[in-house]
């Protein structure tokens, strides 16, 4: 791939104008790539009408072109001219939760591209709650699709530096707008099928979702503990591994106790081999882990923010060399399917019952 100049511009969100985003909305409509925040995770922004724009998205990424991506829009109006037959359910989901890091999978229009939704009938569309995003989208004019701007099978960037870790000399511009606020991606529902269904697991959660629309289903293969080969995810971009740290990460389920006992017995093998190994844990849990380097997802008390550093304490470790990790289990906490869905994927599946081998 060619090399491209990419320039990064920081945005001071408490202060700025939407005509400071100018320049990087006319690289979007001269069919150039942007990397922009959003709540959830950096994006990396095409023309989503131009087929060619996402051509290129998906050659930045690296990404399969069959792995569609998300149309981003800074107004409810704009489902009409993206999606057709759109149920009562999605301006009801719009109403509660737009702006907001919720996706829709609805019928496409013809406008839509193929080369935008990975040869799919049907387009993803999400209304962002992020200033900046908004304010890129509205200055350009376009409708924005965006996928996660990190490289294929990496952690999604929760910061500006992640994406230029990432994607340097690959894309024309990069809107730095600090961390992002939740850290996972939005939550994926289907409103196609006779069912609504969950393809994707975020911070808006089923029980969010079915106070405005009765009962949601979760696509089975995004829940399951263990990856069943006659259950293929729903999002084509599911079923990729990714998240993928470059060492191997385990998680340990059991006890506090007998999970810490168990990594701490790990820990001190590994350690004799040579190797380096770390643990994600939390706040609560953190002192229970010796010689080894222990990163906390934050308080346990804090349920709704334990998404904010994962993907970051992902990177953390690979910049730290570290060759293996384990990570605590998180299905009692209200994000669970969220946080597990993604260390699941992260970690190849590979879980171990500390109870049972102790
Ligand atoms: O929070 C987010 O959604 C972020 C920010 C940037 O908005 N975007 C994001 O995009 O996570 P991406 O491309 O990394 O993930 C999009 C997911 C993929 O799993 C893809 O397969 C699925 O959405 N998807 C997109 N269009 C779809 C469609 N028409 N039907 C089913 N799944 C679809
Ligand atoms: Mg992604």
């Amino acid at each position: 791939m060619e090399k491209t100049e990419t320039k990064l511009l920081k945005i001071d969100r408490s202060s700025f104008k939407e005509t400071d985003i100018d320049e990087a909305a006319g690289i979007l409509r001269q069919g150039g790539l942007v990397a922009f925040p959003t709540e959830t995770v950096y994006g990396l922004g095409g023309n989503a009408l131009d087929e060619t724009a996402a051509a290129r998205i998906y050659a930045a990424k690296g990404r399969p072109s069959d792995n569609p991506l998300i149309v981003h829009i800074a107004d409810v109006a704009s489902l009409k001219e993206l999606a057709k037959n759109v149920p009562e359910e999605a301006y009801a989901l719009a109403d509660a939760f737009w702006p907001g890091p919720l996706t829709m999978i609805l019928n496409k229009k013809p406008c839509v591209p193929d080369g935008t939704t990975g040869g799919l009938k049907t387009v993803a569309i999400r209304f962002p709650a992020d200033d900046i995003a908004l304010a890129l989208i509205r200055r350009s004019g376009l409708c924005i699709a965006a996928p996660s701007a990190n490289a294929s099978g990496r952690p999604s960037p929760t910061t500006a530096q992640h994406v230029y870790d990432d994607l340097n000399g690959r894309i024309e511009y990069i809107l730095d707008g600090g961390p992002v606020n939740i850290g996972v991606e939005s939550t994926i529902i289907d409103l196609t099928g006779e069912k609504p269904l969950i393809l994707r697991p975020g911070f808006i959660t089923r029980e969010d979702l079915e106070k405005v629309i009765g009962t949601v289903e979760y696509d089975k293969a995004v829940v399951s503990r263990v990856p069943k080969a006659n259950i293929v995810a729903k999002a084509p971009g599911m079923k990729y591994r990714h998240y993928a740290p470059k060492g191997e990460l385990v998680i340990v389920e059991g006890s506090r106790e007998n999970v810490a006992r168990y990594i701490n017995r790990r820990v001190e093998e590994l350690n004799a081999g040579g190797h380096k190994t770390g643990v994600i844990a939390t706040d609560e849990t953190a002192p229970l882990y010796k010689s080894t380097t222990v990163l906390s997802l934050g308080k346990r008390t804090e349920e709704k923010a334990l998404t904010h550093r994962l993907f970051a304490i992902l990177r953390e470790f690979d910049d730290l060399g570290t060759d293996h990790m384990f990570t605590e289990s998180f299905y009692d906490t209200v994000l669970s399917e969220a946080i597990m869905n993604r260390l699941r994927k992260a970690a190849g599946y590979k879980t171990v019952n500390a109870d049972e081998e102790i």
